[in-house]
């Protein structure tokens, strides 16, 4: 389903970012820009690729005290992103703020979805950070912190769809990027799913980056996506 799929175009270049955006709005439900290219090309940038016509979701995994949060989310508020990251590790009171100013935004609100523990960090590089319980258990908890605070969803690996559906149910919103159509090369992605084997999992949305930007025909790459997991 073309609803689903969110396409993620990791790139600093304008041209090619606008390229790239043409070929796959058909095919995806949102195109997700960064820091790279959000740091680069501001919103002068995001709006070229908005006019374009893509839904977009703005993966900026902001992290500040509550104040600079809510602040830093009333700014990017004009330009109409549909989902905003925060980090929950920011804690209950940052979460809460980024809710509370997205809400301004009325109906055309971002939705806000807190991204638990890096998926880079493993059981030794997150204890060397004081977190001592692991990384599963450690992600439940902010998930749950998340949550409880009003964040829409969660961005999530694969392999955490089942647990956090049995802990919170169908209610929050989950984007799940490590998504790697049968065949394709992983990269740096350790623990892939396919777009059907995440779909069937309770993904909301995959985020799928290289398969898509890095084949000889993006669009027709996220079209066959679409097509598997219609
Ligand atoms: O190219 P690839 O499909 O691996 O891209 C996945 C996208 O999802 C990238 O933009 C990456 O930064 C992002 N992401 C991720 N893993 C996370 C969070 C975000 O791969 N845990």
């Amino acid at each position: 389903m073309t609803r689903r799929l969110i396409v993620a175009v990791d790139t600093p270049e304008l041209d090619r970012a606008g390229a790239l955006l043409r070929a796959v709005a058909p095919h995806c439900g949102l195109v997700k820009l960064g820091l790279e290219f959000f740091l680069r090309h501001g919103p002068e940038g995001y709006r070229a690729m908005a006019a374009a016509g893509a839904d977009i979701f703005l993966d900026l995994k902001l992290h500040d005290i509550p104040n600079t949060v809510a602040g830093g989310v009333r700014s990017l508020l004009p330009l109409g992103p549909r989902l905003l990251t925060i980090h929950a590790g920011g804690g209950a009171a940052m979460v809460a703020a980024a809710v509370a100013a997205a809400a301004q935004a009325g109906a055309s609100r971002p939705k806000i979805l807190a991204v638990t523990v890096l998926t880079s960090l493993d059981a030794a590089a997150l204890s060397a950070t004081g977190v001592v319980d692991g990384p599963a258990r450690q992600a439940l908890r902010l998930a749950r912190l998340a949550l409880a605070e009003g964040a829409d969803g969660l961005v999530c690996s694969p392999h955490e769809i089942a647990p956090l559906r049995d802990a919170f149910g169908s209610g929050p919103l989950l984007v799940v990027p490590g998504i790697r159509p049968a065949g394709a090369a992983p990269g740096d992605q350790a623990r892939v799913m396919t777009p059907e084997q995440a779909v069937e999992a309770g993904a909301d949305y995959i985020v799928v980056g290289r398969p898509v930007t890095a084949a000889a025909e993006p669009g027709a790459a996220a079209a066959a996506i679409a097509r598997a997991i219609a």
